[in-house]
C-alpha cells in the first residue's frame, strides 16, 4: 500500500551512512571526516581539508601535498577555457557564470574531474570578476594555494597574508556540512550515474536560492537598512510584521547557534579595520535572537554561518555579487567526496510522492 504520510522537507530522514561529517544540531558541533571544525578552520586549510574530505576514495586523497599539486595543475588547465567562458557570459552574475563554466567542460575530459572543478571554479570566478571590471584574466600561479591564488587572480596582485589566511579559513570552513540541499543534490545526481561534473553543476543550482547558498549578500543589505545598532529593533519588528524572513538565521539541523558562525567571526577579527564593523554585526545579531525569540517564541531559531560569512566576505572585499559563488569554490570539495560515496555504495535515489489528483 502507498505510504501517504507527506514529509515535504524530508525533516529527519537518513538516506546513507557518510563517512564526511555530522552535523549535531543540538550540540551546535560540525566534525569532518574526525575532525572539529574549528581545528580545520585555524591549522588546516583548503588544500588539507580537500585531502582529508577525498582520503580512501580519490586519488591522492589524503596526501595534501598531492591534492596541491592537481589543484593547481587544474587551475591552469582551467584557464584555457577563460576566452571561451568570458565571451559567453556578458550581463550575467557571478554564479550564473560559474553555472555556464562548468556546463562547458566536457566529460571526456582526461584530468581527474574532481581536480578540474575544484580547479576551474577559483579560475573562473576571477576571470569573471575581473571582466565586470573590464580587465582581462590573469593565469593562474601554480606555486600558489587555492586561497592565495584565487586572491591574487581577482586584485592582480598578492593580498596581505591576513586577507591570504581569512580566505583559506572560509574555504576550510564551508567545504563539508552534511546532506545539505546542494550535496544532497549532487548525490541525487551522482546516484543517476551522471558523473562528476554533472552532479558538481546540479549541486551549484541547487546552492544559489537564498535559503541555501545565497544568505549573505542579503545578510549585507539588512545591516545597510539597519544602519546604527538604535535602528535594529525596530526594523526587525517591521521586518517580522511584514513576514521576511531574517537571513543569516534559522537551520534545519542546528537548534542552537552554528559553530561555523563563531569560526568566521573570530576569522574577522583577524583582519585589520573590522573592529567597528564587527561591533556593529554583534549588536545586530544580539537584537535579531531577541527579536527571534520575540516573534517566533519556541521555534529555536538561532545565528547561522551566512551571517558571519557575509561580514567575512565584505572584509575581504569580496563584491556582494560575487559571496555565492566564492561558497561553491569551498563547498565543491565536500560536493566530489560526497558525489565519490554515492557513486562508491549508493542506489538510485528515488523516493515517492502521493498523488492528490483526479482519477480516471
Ligand atoms: N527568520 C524568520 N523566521 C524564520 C527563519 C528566519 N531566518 N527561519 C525559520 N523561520 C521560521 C519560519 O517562518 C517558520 O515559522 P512558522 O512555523 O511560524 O511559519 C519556522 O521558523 C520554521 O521554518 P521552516 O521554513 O520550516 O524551517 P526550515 O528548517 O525549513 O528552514 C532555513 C531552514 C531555510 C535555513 C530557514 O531557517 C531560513 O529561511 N533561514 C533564512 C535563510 C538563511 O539564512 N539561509 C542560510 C542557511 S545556512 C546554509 O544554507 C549554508
Amino acid at each position: 500500500m502507498l505510504q501517504t504520510r507527506v514529509n515535504s522537507g524530508l525533516d529527519g530522514v537518513v538516506v546513507a551512512d557518510t563517512l564526511m561529517s555530522e552535523v549535531d544540531g543540538e550540540a551546535g558541533r560540525l566534525i569532518v571526516r574526525g575532525h572539529a571544525i574549528e581545528e580545520l578552520a585555524a591549522e588546516t586549510g583548503f588544500e588539507g581539508v580537500a585531502a582529508l574530505l577525498w582520503t580512501d576514495f580519490a586519488q591522492s586523497g589524503g596526501d595534501e601535498a598531492a591534492v596541491r599539486q592537481g589543484l593547481a595543475a587544474a587551475r591552469v588547465r582551467a584557464f584555457a577555457e577563460v576566452p571561451k567562458l568570458v565571451a559567453a557570459t556578458k550581463g550575467l552574475t557571478p554564479v550564473e557564470g560559474l553555472r555556464v563554466g562548468l556546463g562547458m567542460l566536457a566529460d571526456s575530459e582526461p584530468m581527474p574531474h574532481h581536480y578540474l572543478v575544484c580547479g576551474a571554479l577559483p579560475v573562473f570566478l576571477a576571470a569573471l570578476l575581473r571582466a565586470a571590471e573590464g580587465k582581462s584574466a590573469l593565469a593562474p600561479d601554480p606555486t600558489l594555494t587555492t586561497a592565495q591564488d584565487l586572491l591574487r587572480m581577482v586584485r592582480g596582485k598578492r593580498a596581505d597574508a591576513a586577507f591570504e589566511k581569512g580566505l583559506d579559513a572560509y574555504l576550510a570552513t564551508v567545504a563539508d556540512h552534511g546532506f545539505n540541499a546542494s550535496t544532497f543534490t549532487a548525490r541525487v545526481v551522482a546516484s543517476t550515474r551522471a558523473g562528476l561534473i554533472s552532479s558538481v553543476l546540479a549541486a551549484l543550482c541547487a546552492l544559489k536560492g537564498p535559503l541555501h547558498g545565497g544568505a549573505p549578500g542579503p545578510v549585507l543589505d539588512m545591516f545597510d537598512e539597519i544602519g546604527k545598532p538604535e535602528n535594529a529593533a525596530a526594523w526587525l519588528d517591521d521586518a517580522f510584521a511584514k513576514g521576511t524572513r531574517l537571513m543569516g538565521f534559522g537551520h534545519r539541523i542546528y537548534k542552537v547557534r552554528d559553530p561555523r558562525a563563531d569560526v568566521l567571526k573570530n576569522t574577522v577579527a583577524t583582519l585589520p579595520q573590522t573592529a567597528g564593523r564587527l561591533a556593529f554585526a554583534v549588536e545586530v545579531e544580539k537584537s535579531a535572537i531577541a527579536a527571534l525569540r520575540k516573534h517566533k517564541p519556541g521555534q529555536r531559531l538561532d545565528t547561522n554561518v551566512e551571517f558571519y560569512t557575509a561580514l567575512l566576505l565584505e572584509a575581504l572585499e569580496v563584491p556582494r555579487s560575487a559571496f555565492t559563488a566564492l561558497f561553491a569554490v569551498g563547498r565543491v570539495a565536500g560536493w566530489c567526496a560526497h558525489i565519490f560515496e554515492q557513486e562508491k555504495g549508493g542506489r538510485i535515489i528515488r523516493p515517492q510522492s502521493n498523488y492528490v489528483g483526479p482519477r480516471p
